[in-house]
């Protein structure tokens, strides 16, 4: 006979009257007066077992098991008692009454309850096994083997094969920090793990695979958030001879088939897109969450002139802007909540957050309440009532500072309260999926503190079709193909037409400053390539963990990976990173600096 003959959670009347066999942990022990129940529990589910006095050996099997022990168990499914069946439960209906239990395997005693909600995450972390264990991980890992599954099926019924790229490689520049990896054979010279197989997608197409993809790992050394991981996974495509627009219906109508086949979820088709210049100047974000109903009011013009010097310095000041946020109904907002919105916005840097209430517009200044009412002229206040279109009721934010600012913190701002309970009552926020294409990015974006032109996207971006000559005389103003995929205020994927001709690579490589020996040196394979004929290609790259964690609803990417690291980079379980021993550094040619041991978490 074998072991199992049946999953717990899918043992159900069809199976009536049968004997049965099933494997699995005890989730729960009860004794009920002289009856033992116990919920076992494997991959699909539970189901009641009942061990009756009558079968002593039976009995007294059940009174020493614990939770998490693992048993097998022989019995009869019959119906549950009349009025005891549990509707939650695909098992709900009938039991299992036992007349064989053998312990396959004790458990000492787990350091939680597997049903406790309230568990921190480093208590979860660090005994992930048990944690996996739980009905919600167990549920969130299947739907993320789900969404690869119909992803590898909508690519390979398009044309696209999976073809691997080195994990041991060149620094491939996506803005992050590299792992390196030292070589053993090679003194002193390291490999860098890849922050995207970006460079090597690129020369497949040269190379006329035509379409590829893979579902692989990436690895970025850059601070985490609840939306990143130092090696997370990507859906990385790459196509040749498609336009921009063919790239992003094909990958539209892929995250759409996705929802649909793994999630029963029907995105609207087709996506709207909205250029990068409007989803700043509205939202102040590149991944707005269209989910909230509220925008940014432009009062950067009518600000310039007025007499209050926290507005008028930055509508003035070269790279400066000023916002309102009109919050329709926020005239009932208590003071104690805008204080509080007050110390969020200073998070992002913003100096303060100035309000005005309008309790009637009819009246002018009379009708609007607020501290700096006194400091803005009349035609200002009227101009700001009109624009922002508040009605009675209403409150306006401010925000006024450097562009980057004002845009991190009201943006932030918004969301903050479209989020909100208030937001939620007063119909600010649409409960629904609310994707976005995000297009038209600029090229360079300037960083400061390194005094030279950076690449937004990444430096393989084409730019749109006549900017081209932007590149050398106004990086500013060269726009590129490039698009990302926003849901929810999440940025899913990215991508971009890809520059298939060396002249116009090696310009944007100068542009960035990357001398033409530097360029050679670190990217020759790809100059070179592109002399053969490149083809015109382009493609993207989805976050798969962000995807599954939109799915499942998740607070965390770490809820969709099964071995996730921390916030600070370290994995709980096996607790990597560790020392290593001084032979094996004195193979790879390394002697460390003086480092202080790292706090583990
Ligand atoms: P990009 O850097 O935008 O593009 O990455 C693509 C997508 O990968 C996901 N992602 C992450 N997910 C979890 N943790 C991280 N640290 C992390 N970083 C990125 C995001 C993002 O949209 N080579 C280009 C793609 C291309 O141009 O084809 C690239 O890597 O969902
Ligand atoms: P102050 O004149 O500094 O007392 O500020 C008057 C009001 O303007 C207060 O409500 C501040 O919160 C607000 N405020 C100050 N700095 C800014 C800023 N950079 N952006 C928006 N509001 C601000």
């Amino acid at each position: 006979m074998s072991m199992r003959t049946e999953y717990c959670g899918l043992t159900t009347e069809a199976l009536l009257g049968q004997t049965v066999s099933l494997c699995g942990w005890v989730h729960r022990r009860r004794d009920h007066g002289g009856v033992i129940f116990i919920d076992l529990r494997d991959r699909e589910g539970l189901v009641q077992v009942v061990c009756d006095p009558d079968r002593a050996d039976v009995f007294k099997a059940a009174e020493a098991v614990r939770n998490e022990f693992c048993l097998r168990v022989t019995g009869i499914v019959r119906l549950r008692p009349e009025g005891t069946a549990n509707t939650n439960l695909t098992s709900g209906k009938i039991e299992v009454l036992c007349h064989e239990l053998e312990v396959l395997n004790p458990s000492v005693t787990p350091p939680f309850q597997l049903d406790d909600d309230n568990l921190s995450e480093t208590t979860r972390l660090t005994h992930r096994v048990l944690d996996l264990r739980r009905p919600q991980m167990q549920k969130n890992l299947r739907l993320r083997y789900k969404v690869t599954m119909e992803v590898r099926k909508y690519l390979d019924q398009n044309g696209f094969i999976d073809i691997e790229t080195p994990m041991l490689t060149k620094s491939t520049p996506e803005g992050a920090r590299d792992y390196l990896v030292p070589s053993r054979v090679n003194a002193g010279e390291f490999f860098a793990l890849p922050q995207s197989p970006q460079l090597f997608k690129q020369l497949l197409m040269v190379a006329n695979f035509d379409r590829y993809y893979q579902i692989t790992k990436c690895f970025r050394d850059e601070d985490l958030r609840a939306d990143r991981q130092p090696e997370f996974t990507q859906i990385d495509c790459e196509t040749s001879f498609l336009t921009e627009q063919e790239i992003r219906d094909m990958f539209e109508d892929m995250l759409r088939t996705v929802f649909r086949n793994a999630l029963g979820v029907e995105l609207p088709s087709p996506f709207p897109v909205m250029d990068f210049a409007t989803a700043m100047g509205m939202y102040g974000s590149d991944k707005p969450d269209m989910r909230v109903k509220l925008q940014f009011t432009e009062l950067t013009e009518v600000m310039k002139d007025v007499d209050f010097k926290v507005f008028s310095g930055a509508a003035n000041a070269e790279g400066g802007r000023v916002v309102g946020l009109r919050i329709p109904g926020g005239g009932s907002m208590p003071r104690s909540e805008i204080d509080a919105y007050t110390q969020f916005v200073a998070i992002y840097g913003a100096k303060g957050l100035a309000y005005i209430k309008v309790n009637e517009k009819a009246k002018g200044r009379e009708g609007l309440q607020s501290p700096i009412v006194k400091n803005l002229h009349d035609a200002a206040l009227a101009r700001i009532v009109e624009l922002t279109g508040a009605e009675d009721g209403d409150l306006i934010f401010f925000g006024a500072d450097k562009a980057k600012v004002v845009n991190d913190a009201i943006g932030a701002l918004r969301v903050k309260i479209g989020h909100s309970d208030f937001g939620r009552k007063n119909g600010l926020f649409d409960e629904d999926w609310r994707p976005l294409w995000v297009v038209d990015f600029p090229m360079f974006e300037y960083d400061e503190g390194a005094d030279r032109w950076v690449a937004l996207h990444h430096p393989f971006t084409a730019p749109k079709p006549g900017h081209e000559n932007f590149i050398d005389t106004d990086p500013g103003r060269a726009i590129a193909q490039a698009y990302d995929m926003v849901l929810n205020g999440w940025e899913l994927g990215g991508g971009s037409v890809r520059i298939h001709r060396a002249d116009v690579q090696s310009k944007v490589f100068r542009a960035l400053k990357i001398e033409d020996d530097e360029a050679q040196l670190k990217f020759g394979f790809l100059l070179d390539a592109l002399q053969y004929g490149a083809p015109p290609h382009g493609g993207l790259a989805f976050g798969l963990d962000r995807i599954v964690t939109m799915m499942t609803g998740a607070e965390s990417i770490r809820d969709v990976i099964a071995f996730p690291k921390t916030q600070r980079a370290q994995c709980l379980l096996t607790q990597a990173p560790s020392p290593v021993d001084e032979k094996q550094l004195r193979e790879l040619h390394i002697r460390l600096r003086n480092v202080e041991p790292a706090v583990k978490a």
